[in-house]
């Protein structure tokens, strides 16, 4: 695969490099705002999922830039962002990070501590789990995860305060829909022209949180539980919640699953590295692991299977160890994958250079 490939394939990502954002993603987020004015008036975001960062990235500028224009004319509050992922993310100016589990009450308390007890004007979940390649299951997960972020965001997010994640729109959103319609006035679900058609990711942008009456903070799945079995399940037909879908971003737009030439729009190409490379990848470890001789690898083990890894990540010292790893892995163990064939058929090859430029795709 060369180099430009998937510059030719991916204007968003292209332009997302030559912009300076970590991720593609920085445009789903930047167009619902154009059509959604989702920033204005926010001094205290939460970013959460939000490595490598672009989202938190367009939120800094944002926010920051705003701040500045109106110590022009007048005095304005500092604004706080909150960064929240798993995984380790580099650092980024004007935007606080937590590595921590949305799906843990501990990191509510932990973000509430740096807004000193008063609740965020915005919550962002670009949140998604490891897909699997099972459709169902990968759908469900992240329902799941969205409900994650629906509880903490009912812990942090002040009354009026806008929510906006992703989800997949698969068979059971509506059900989804009717959920989030409990505590927002007004639900509807967007998809900027940056995000795939071919996905079925949307957005769902959730505004004036109002939680029903009644309802305890960090207990939405007891509460849905028995309000899903009451009013809920009686909404049938044409009573069941219809939810606007706007398609943000302008015609003018490029389209998202269109390849352009390199010199589309008149511009002298030029390639450049990707902004941020992940810091910690959940996968270097799943590299070291494979090096131990005794690992048994079965075919969803095979995706750490390396080949011509060695001679292109050498630029950040994470991919330096990780090419010494890989190097290693191949030096020990020559036969695995001639031995996984044997074993479980087929293995699909995964090249670790193109796995760490997908990690910036979203
Ligand atoms: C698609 S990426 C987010 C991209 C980000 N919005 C950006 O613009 O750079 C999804 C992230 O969700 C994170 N994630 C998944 N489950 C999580 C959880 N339970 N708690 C915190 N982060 C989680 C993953 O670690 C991953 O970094």
């Amino acid at each position: 695969m060369g180099k430009t490939s998937k510059d030719k394939r991916d204007i968003y990502y292209r332009r997302a490099k030559e912009e300076g954002w970590r991720a593609r993603s920085a445009f789903k987020l930047l167009q619902i705002d154009d059509e959604y004015h989702i920033l204005d008036g926010v001094t205290k975001a939460v970013d959460l999922c939000a490595a490598p960062g672009s989202w938190s990235q367009a939120l800094s500028r944002r926010l920051h830039e705003t701040c500045k224009n109106d110590k022009k004319t007048a005095e304005s509050v500092n604004p706080i962002i909150i960064a929240v992922d798993l995984q380790a993310m580099a650092p980024l100016e004007g935007v606080i990070q937590i590595q921590g589990d949305i799906t843990n009450a501990a990191t509510a308390e932990e973000i509430l501590k740096y807004f000193a007890n008063e609740q965020a004007d915005l919550v962002v979940c670009d949140g998604a789990p490891d897909v699997t390649g099972l459709h169902d299951m990968d759908i469900f997960i992240q329902s799941e995860l969205l409900l994650a972020a629906l509880n903490i965001t009912t812990l942090i997010l002040r009354s009026g305060g806008t929510f906006v994640a992703k989800i997949f729109r698969a068979k059971d959103v509506s059900t989804l829909y009717c959920q989030l319609k409990v505590f927002f006035a007004e639900v509807s679900c967007a998809k900027p022209s940056s995000s795939r058609n071919s996905s079925i990711e949307a957005f769902i942008i959730c505004k004036n949180y109002s939680p029903p009456e009644g309802y305890v903070p960090n207990e939405l799945a007891s509460f849905l539980e028995k309000y899903n079995s009451t009013k809920l399940a009686s909404l049938t037909g044409i009573n069941r919640y219809v939810i606007p879908f706007v398609v943000c971003g302008d015609l003018d737009q490029p389209d998202s699953d269109t390849c352009y030439p390199l010199n589309f729009e008149g511009k002298e190409y030029k390639y450049h590295e990707p902004t941020q490379l992940p810091i910690s990848p959940p996968y270097a470890e799943a590299i070291a692991l494979a090096e131990k001789e005794n690992v048994n690898l079965k075919k969803a083990d095979a995706s750490i299977v390396i080949h011509n890894t060695a001679s292109k990540c050498e630029s950040s010292p994470c991919n330096k160890q990780i090419t010494e790893e890989a190097k290693n892995d191949l030096a020990t163990t020559p036969n695995r994958k001639k031995e996984d064939e044997e074993d479980e058929g087929p293995i699909e090859k995964f090249d670790l250079v193109e796995s760490f430029v997908d990690f910036h795709i979203m």
